[in-house]
């Protein structure tokens, strides 16, 4: 019998349609677990998905929802509270990014990135953290970005700025909540491309990584195999930092 990593965990996905977040759907279904995604976008406008619910009945759906919208937050959670009454997981990949440096980002820029990459991990946390608090814990991921630890020459202000924070909030609500049986651990992806856009990259492994590399990284955070393991943060760059 093959082993399930995350047997029956259920786990919530934000940016599901994404390029990682569609990879990581299918790798936690696979890995035996129920999964919540949500995104800005309908799923009428990722095939790949619609037939993930098909595959996998029961274990999967998928809900339009804004990871920066109270409101909204509340409302997913008030849906896994009704389906499930349990969260085990919460893997956070919306963002958004504007690739300008400090003299080309004007307020209204910085504060659109601002609050789709930092204020969208703030809600989803907190909203997560207090379902997984009554409910005896859970993992958190934060996915952040190489940018967010090397500053880039040109790069982007904003979105840097905000994988840098997103970082410290990571650690930050590791600490507030290790007590409650919590563990919260961010991702630092390098450049990630699926296969058809895949190319040589200034890195030590000399390539670009692949979805599935960082869905299977997650879903170690996201497992049990990982209980020993918060506040930690983890780049996945084929080695571009060193
Ligand atoms: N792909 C890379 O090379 C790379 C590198 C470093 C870090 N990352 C990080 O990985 C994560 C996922 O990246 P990706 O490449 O899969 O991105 P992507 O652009 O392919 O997907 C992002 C998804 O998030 C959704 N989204 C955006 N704003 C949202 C909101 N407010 N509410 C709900 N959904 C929203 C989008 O509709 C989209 O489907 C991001 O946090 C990104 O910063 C990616």
């Amino acid at each position: 019998m093959p082993e399930y990593r995350l047997k029956n965990k259920v786990i919530w996905v934000t940016g599901a349609l994404g390029l990682i977040g569609k990879a990581s759907v299918e790798h936690f279904l696979e890995e035996g677990a129920y999964v919540i995604g949500t995104d800005l976008l309908h799923f009428t406008q990722a095939a790949e998905l619609s037939e993930l619910e098909r595959k996998f009945p029961g274990r999967f759906s998928l809900h339009v929802s804004d990871a920066t919208d109270e409101g909204q937050i509340i409302g997913i959670i008030e849906i896994i509270k009704r389906k499930f009454n349990r969260l085990d997981g919460l893997f956070h990949n919306a963002y958004t990014q504007i690739w300008k440096s400090l003299s080309e980002a004007s307020l209204e820029d910085w504060e659109f990135v601002m609050k789709g990459t930092l204020t969208s991990t703030f809600l989803v946390n907190k909203y997560a953290v207090s379902m997984m608090k009554q409910l005896g814990g859970g993992s958190l991921v934060n996915t952040s970005s190489v940018l967010g630890t090397v500053p880039v020459k040109n790069g982007p202000v904003a979105y840097g700025s905000a994988k840098a924070a997103v970082n410290h909030l990571t650690r930050m609500i590791a600490v507030e909540n290790a007590l409650f049986g919590i563990r919260a651990n961010a991702i630092i992806p390098g450049d990630i491309k699926s296969e058809n856009h895949a190319q040589a990259m200034d890195n030590l492994i000399g390539r670009s990584g692949r979805p599935e590399e960082v869905a299977k990284l997650a879903a170690f955070l996201l497992s049990d195999d990982s209980s020993y393991i918060t506040g930690s943060l983890y780049p996945i760059d084929g080695g571009f930092n060193l």
